[in-house]
């Protein structure tokens, strides 16, 4: 999408470098900053400090580790360690698993020789079919919120609430929650999206600014606003991305994505999942039971990060000294509490018929790694 009139992806290769760019999220909304990444450190550190976040990102990411490693050294074992080191960086998003999966099963049908060139192209093409996907999913979820616009009087705009940032920087272009989003907005349906804070790193300046980049209506809500609004009838739908969704539906996402479910269904509020099928872990049944979910940083319940009226981005501490802080990074809705999920193949049922009719070619792969 657009920055300042100028259209980024999230990450793209630079050939002259030989490196890989990405944009560096931790200074967003206050400061654009690129950066490159050329070791296999780095990319394991840009994954693990956030400088890349959003599961599709972080898989599309990792694919481009895999063709360093690949370049180099190409054998088995070298492979083989790169996918190990690549994959503990963070544990709950499954697109990091899918995307090393990917890369390494493919590399190993080849001879060594080809192996480096063969990587960089399938980094590549896991970038482009992320974008083609999110386009995909904005295009199937125009459709809901079209039903909605056409039964509000006046051209009242539809009232969409969101959770961290499952936008187009969370992936490599378009988003997938913001995807339907940027849909209707562009067919001239009027939207207003609310935007949750997302305690503790508060994602939700990330959604606002890539929103308001785009010219979309929207309000920075604080996280514990949704029920009140949902209750006053200020909220038409819901729609969240997730990290990791298991074969019978339940989705995983950024922490405090659970209770909004629990406020949708209190108050009729339909409550949408947009999901990109390399997002569906196929291994897993049971979310709450299966999902390791991430720990993070105390300091980032402690601390939050801004803008200073100097115009420095600093950080202050909120909690008195010595108070511990607690950071489960996710947690999980349970598929009953979905009324469906948005994938670019069309919109389901989150239950394991309803993913399994959709995706026949990918419900029969039961091995992850
Ligand atoms: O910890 P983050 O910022 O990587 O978490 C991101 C989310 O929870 C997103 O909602 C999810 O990855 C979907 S991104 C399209």
């Amino acid at each position: 999408m657009k920055v300042n009139g100028t259209h980024y992806r999230s990450l793209w290769w630079d050939a002259d470098k030989g490196a890989l760019q990405i944009i560096d999220q931790r200074w967003l909304p206050h400061e654009f900053r690129i950066q490159h990444v050329d070791t296999l450190q780095d990319f394991a550190d840009a994954i693990v400090e956030m400088r890349v976040r959003g599961a599709p990102l972080i898989g599309a990411t990792a694919a481009y580790g895999m063709a360093l490693a690949a370049r180099l050294d190409p054998s088995d074992a070298h492979l083989d360690e790169a996918f190990a080191f690549l994959d503990k960086t963070r544990p709950t998003a499954i697109n990091l698993r899918w995307a090393l999966t990917r890369c390494r099963t493919y590399l190993k049908t080849l001879a060594e020789a080809d192996r480096a060139e063969a990587a960089l192209k399938l980094a590549h093409e896991i970038s482009d079919e992320d974008v083609e996907i999110n386009r995909n999913i904005g295009l199937n979820g125009l459709e809901i919120i079209r039903e909605i616009a056409a039964r509000k009087k006046n051209g009242e705009p539809v009232r969409i609430l969101t959770h961290c940032n499952a936008g187009w920087i969370a992936t490599v272009d378009w988003g997938t929650a913001t995807s339907p989003m940027y849909q209707a907005h562009d067919a001239g349906i009027p939207i207003h999206v609310w935007v949750d804070e997302t305690r503790p790193r508060n994602q939700g300046a990330l959604t606002s600014w890539e929103l308001g980049s785009h010219g979309i209506p929207h309000t920075y809500i604080t996280d514990n606003a949704g029920g009140h609004l949902m209750q006053h009838g200020q909220v038409d739908l819901v729609i969240v991305g997730t990290d990791r969704t298991t074969r019978r539906g339940d989705v995983c996402n950024k922490i405090g994505t659970y209770l909004k479910a629990l406020a949708a269904r209190a108050n009729d509020v339909p409550f949408y999942v947009a999901l990109p099928s390399p997002t569906i872990d196929w291994t897993v049944d049971n979310g709450v039971a299966e999902i390791p979910i991430e720990e993070r940083l105390e300091r980032e319940v402690t601390h939050v990060q801004g803008l200073t009226e100097a115009g420095e981005i600093a950080q202050v501490q909120v909690t008195p000294v010595g108070t511990p802080g607690g950071n489960p990074a996710f947690d999980v809705t349970p598929n009953h509490l979905v009324t469906g999920l948005i994938t670019e193949r069309g919109i389901c049922q989150a239950s394991a018929d309803g993913l399994a009719e959709l995706f026949p070619d990918l419900s029969s792969l039961k091995e992850s790694a």
